[in-house]
């Protein structure tokens, strides 16, 4: 499958990874593609980097992994109607960086996944890996077997296809609820960018302990 990642930092190129480790084809997007130039060389010929609306319009999934603050306007510089038809997933978290730890923006009906959704109407938003460290997005080892992968969205069938994508990435999946229930991720990304500050541990996951 062709697959745009909407975003040129870590979380991008983590997903890229495991992307091109499933044998899909990848293009990341940026304001500025030719910073993008030295990683697609790198990945190989299964990588590619273009603006926001050259990815958009290649992928048939599509990824957002930009600042939740900021995923909008990253929409809109793609052209909305390139989504039209597409699962979407917002790998988002909205957060105000001025201070460390940061600290979440929006709330219930104002989450980064709700306001994706609202932006493109005619695409199926699913919230995913949002709540993980992007260096154990693909793949993750644990001690305690594959840690778990919540998401949510609107629509079973797209929640199926990035239920299956989590899974071949090594992860057990819970879907938590409609895209209403955004908020209720982005505040468990809280919970583990918290206890990373404070205790240094950058890689953990979460898991669901259940009898
Ligand atoms: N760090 C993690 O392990 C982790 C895990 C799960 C989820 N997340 C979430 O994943 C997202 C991406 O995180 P990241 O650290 O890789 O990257 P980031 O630094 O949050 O974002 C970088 C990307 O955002 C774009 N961007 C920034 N401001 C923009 C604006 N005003 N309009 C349009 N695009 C803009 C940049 O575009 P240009 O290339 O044009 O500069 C770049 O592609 C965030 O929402 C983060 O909270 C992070």
């Amino acid at each position: 499958m062709r697959i745009g990642i909407l975003g040129s930092g870590d979380v991008a190129k983590s997903l890229a990874r495991g992307f091109l480790s499933e044998a899909h084809e990848v293009m990341l997007g940026s304001r500025d593609p030719g910073k993008l130039a030295a990683w697609a060389r790198e990945s190989g010929g299964h990588a590619s980097a273009g603006t926001f609306a050259d990815t958009a319009t290649f992928g048939e999934l599509l990824a957002i992994a930009v600042p939740g603050t900021s995923a909008v306007d990253a929409i809109q510089l793609a052209g909305i109607g390139t989504f039209t038809g597409k699962i979407v997933i917002d790998v988002t978290n909205p957060l105000d960086m001025s201070g460390m730890p940061p600290r979440l923006v929006g709330g219930l009906g104002t989450s980064a996944g709700e306001l994706i959704q609202h932006a493109v109407p005619d695409a199926f938003v699913v919230k995913a890996f949002n709540t993980a460290g992007n260096a154990t997005f693909y793949k993750p080892q644990f001690a305690g077997g594959p840690p778990d992968m919540f998401l949510c969205g609107d629509d079973a069938k797209a929640k199926e296809t990035v239920a299956t994508i989590c899974t071949a990435f090594g992860w057990n999946v819970i879907d938590v609820g409609g895209i209403a229930l955004a908020h209720y991720l982005e505040a468990l990304a809280m919970v583990w960018i918290i206890t990373a500050f404070s205790g240094n541990h950058w890689n953990q996951a979460f898991k669901l302990l259940r009898q």
